[in-house]
């Protein structure tokens, strides 16, 4: 197996910044970002014969190719850009009337709520939550989804792997509990991470993104559905394709760009060259030991998380003084990337704050070092109330202590953290001292 940094060099990432957030948007390694090219110049050299004629079997190649990676026949999955339009497209499909409900879960992903309660307000249906403890047992999943389930309920949304917990949902048992109620399993980030026979799941509707972990271009996905509903979805952009049925009709999406899709089988084969489900294991392995490395450093426990975790995302409990609330999200967000250039993703989820971690071929333990080191040294004054992005009681921003400083300035009780071990990299260390000194003395 290869290296992180060997690995690392097949993207273009750029290499002073830790990324840990692999799972979020994906990254194409350039092999990938080459093939796409390639049909650009392809189309550029004949447009009207690339997209009229060539398209065509590209995209319905493109469609097998995912199809088999994800152990579907060539038919059984449509192309669709995201989960975002998988989901949207199954509840075109459901023509929800007024009373109807559907049931979400409260680790389901904001954006397909959003568009859960469009189509919802639309129709004068019903959107429910159900609440999952974030160290819910399998059982205690399904009986949060029964508890929010009845006669009126049209779908029901499961996210096999969560976003913001990064907890693995029991998808099929909650099928088989709700009996007749369709359920849609969210799988964004799923294909490539956990190997799964979708059509044993139980589920009406399985959705996924290839581009998250499977290094195909952003924007390609696949919309797989049971046979009994395959005629009752349409795509929701309907062109040429329309009235060739499941799947066929999603190949044929109007005019665009049509490389992404058409580059789908050069990303699958990156993650078979990387060394399939034996690098997903490796990447497993690398994201436990990087989730024992921030959580020793930011000397914070590991019980009460999700029990069965995603296989390549981890989630870390932040120590108190580093989010007190939602809104302290993006501030903490936003300090870690630019102050000391680490991508990941703080979480805030029943009243705790944590931050989400991924584990990608590109990564090694250090990266880890570097965001609990990071988090250490990002960890605002607790000791007096801090008010948003970062910022004192007037206004100033906020900054680590230096190396030398103590971590407690009595006369303020201010407590200043620990000295950030990536300090050759990090700009805001420069800072910090005069920042320091001008707030203790408030
Ligand atoms: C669980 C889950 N569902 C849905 C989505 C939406 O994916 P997209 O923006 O590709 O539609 C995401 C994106 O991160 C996700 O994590």
């Amino acid at each position: 197996m290869r290296a992180a940094a060997d690995v690392l060099s097949d993207f273009d990432l750029d290499p002073a910044v830790v990324h840990l957030n692999h799972g979020a948007y994906g990254v194409t390694p350039r092999v990938v970002d080459r093939a796409q090219q390639q049909l650009r110049e392809r189309a550029a050299g004949n447009p009207y014969r690339f997209n009229r004629i060539e398209v065509v079997e590209l995209l319905a190649a493109a469609r097998e190719a995912g199809c088999d990676f994800l152990g579907l026949g060539p038919d059984d999955a449509a192309l669709v850009r995201n989960v975002s339009e998988g989901v949207s497209t199954v509840l075109a499909a459901l023509q929800l009337q007024t009373g109807d409900e559907v049931v979400v879960c409260d680790h389901g992903y904001g954006a397909v709520r959003l568009a859960v309660q469009h189509w919802c307000d639309r129709a004068g249906a019903v959107l429910r939550v159900a609440r999952v403890p974030l160290a819910a047992s399998d059982d205690e999943v399904v009986q949060a989804y029964a508890a929010q389930t009845s006669g009126h309920t049209r779908l029901a949304i499961v996210d096999q792997i969560t976003s913001p917990t990064a907890a693995v949902l029991p998808v099929a048992a909650v099928a088989a509990a709700l009996g007749d109620v369709p359920v849609l399993a969210d799988a964004a980030h799923v294909p490539g991470t956990l190997p799964t026979d979708i059509a044993a799941l139980g589920a009406a509707f399985w959705v996924g993104n290839l581009h998250k972990w499977a290094f195909t271009p952003r924007g390609s996905a696949l919309l797989w559905a049971a046979p009994p509903w395959r005629e009752r979805l349409h795509p929701l952009v309907l062109s040429w394709g329309s009235g060739s049925g499941f799947p066929a009709a999603w190949d044929q999406p109007g005019t665009a760009d049509h490389t992404g899709w058409g580059a789908i089988p050069a990303g699958l084969d990156y993650w078979r060259d990387l060394g399939a489900w034996r690098r997903t294991a490796l990447s497993e392995a690398l994201v436990i030991a990087g989730q024992h490395e921030v959580a020793d450093l930011v000397g914070t426990e590991l019980g009460g998380l999700p029990p069965t975790p995603a296989p390549t995302m981890r989630l870390v409990r932040l120590p108190a003084g580093l989010l007190s609330g939602p809104d302290d999200v993006e501030p903490l967000y936003d300090r870690l990337s630019t102050e000391h250039h680490v991508e990941c993703a703080p979480v805030w989820f029943g009243g705790e704050g944590f931050v989400r971690v991924a584990g990608q071929a590109y990564n090694s333990v250090d990266d880890y070092r570097r965001l609990g080191s990071a988090q250490r040294c990002a960890r605002l004054p607790v000791d007096r109330g801090v008010g948003r992005g970062g910022r004192d009681a007037l206004g100033r921003a906020r900054r680590h202590a230096p190396p030398s400083a103590p971590h407690t300035s009595a006369a303020s009780m201010i407590r200043y953290e620990y000295p950030c071990s990536a300090r050759k990299r990090c700009r805001c260390w420069a800072k910090s001292a005069s920042t320091v000194s001008r707030a203790t003395t408030a």
